[in-house]
């Protein structure tokens, strides 16, 4: 049996241990694996190769993605479809393992339902992948920003300013949430919840007369202004870049928010975005366990012929869900949790 694999959208720490658990659990099964160079423009365009044991070696422990990946969707490419089976037959491929996040998954699901033996590994480290309880990548990255957030303290503290940190999140908040809890930010603005502009200097003003000579904010990055708000936020950060998917490049916020913040309260801000930072490098120990498991639950979905499912992760098992139940909503952080876990905004 011949299997192919890919990894599509935004690279994320993990991608690589996914590969490997694919390769060296396809190999004890006797399958062959070949991966497709650039997500789904590597099907569309027949480029491969085989990966052995050998050249997968080790290789958990390296961020991004042997493969590389794009954010090609082949149902915006003219006769895509075709050209992807077309790919399926001159490879005499027998299933197709798509490693990626809504996107890439979305085109796995849409295959499926026109017939293509495929089967998804979802990936994002913004965790709002539905029908599963983590991703990998997750971890690594709010690591990464809780790390930062740490940093920014001291320096926050030494010059009695204003630290504003955007962090990577374009429709769910987990990593600002997670990472501004863990790292005692101030205040935590999510796009789930949208902010006043007047209320986030109101507290900001209080700590200083409170004598509290420092504050952080951790802003995600798809964070918007609540509506009757004069302030402008999603609207005057989006750079007017779309992919083939339809997603907006989100890029600023944080700026936005230091000029405004220093404007109305006259307390010194700075800001910082931690961006793509929060993607690069090794990942962590969790996630390259999880990403593991990950690829070995997608070989046995193949094995049993699981077609148009998804290997998830549901409290400590590994299981499978339809595709389709992961595609179709996004995991979003509840007000609930949100309000339980924010208990430093004073
Ligand atoms: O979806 C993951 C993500 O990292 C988002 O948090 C972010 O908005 C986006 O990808 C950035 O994408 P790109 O690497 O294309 O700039």
């Amino acid at each position: 049996m011949r299997i192919g694999t890919l990894t599509g959208g935004g690279d994320c720490p993990g991608l690589n241990a996914v590969i490997r658990g694919i390769v060296l659990q396809g190999e004890k099964e006797g399958y062959e694996i070949i991966g497709f160079k650039d997500g789904w423009l590597g099907v569309l365009e027949n480029r491969w190769e085989k990966l052995t044991p050998e050249n997968v070696e080790d290789i958990q422990r390296e961020g991004g993605t042997i493969l590389h990946t794009s954010r090609t969707n082949p149902f915006k490419e003219v006769e895509g479809f075709t050209r992807v089976k077309e790919t399926i037959k001159t490879t005499g491929m027998d299933a197709l393992i798509a490693i990626g996040g809504d996107d890439t998954l979305g085109v796995a699901n849409r295959l499926y339902q026109k017939g293509i033996k495929t089967v998804g590994v979802p990936k994002t480290i913004d965790n709002d992948l539905s029908a599963t309880d983590y991703t990998f990548g997750f971890d690594t990255a709010t690591n990464i920003a809780v790390e930062a957030i740490d940093r920014l303290h001291t320096t926050a503290r030494s010059h009695h300013r204003v630290m504003v940190v955007e962090i990577m999140g374009r429709h769910a908040g987990w990593i600002t949430l997670e990472a501004g809890v863990g790292g005692g930010a101030h205040i935590i603005l999510i796009p789930e919840l949208p902010f006043h502009i007047e209320e986030v200097c109101r507290l900001l003003t209080k700590r200083k007369e409170e004598g509290k000579t420092y504050s952080i904010v951790a802003v995600a990055e798809g964070a918007k202004a609540a509506r009757g708000s004069e302030f402008l936020s999603g609207e005057a950060v989006k750079k007017g870049e779309i992919d083939a998917f339809g997603n907006v490049y989100l890029k600023g916020i944080a700026q936005v928010l230091e000029a405004e913040i220093a404007k109305r309260t006259g307390i010194e801000t700075r800001s910082v975005i931690l961006g793509h930072l929060q993607r690069g490098g090794s990942p962590s120990a969790f996630d390259r366990f999880l990403a593991t498991r990950f690829g070995v639950k997608a070989i046995e979905l193949v094995k049993e012929e699981k077609f148009g499912q998804m290997a998830s992760l549901r409290g400590t098992e590994i299981v499978s869900v339809p595709l389709k139940e992961a595609v179709g909503k996004r995991k979003l952080v509840p007000q609930k949790l949100y309000e339980e876990t924010v208990i430093n905004s004073r």
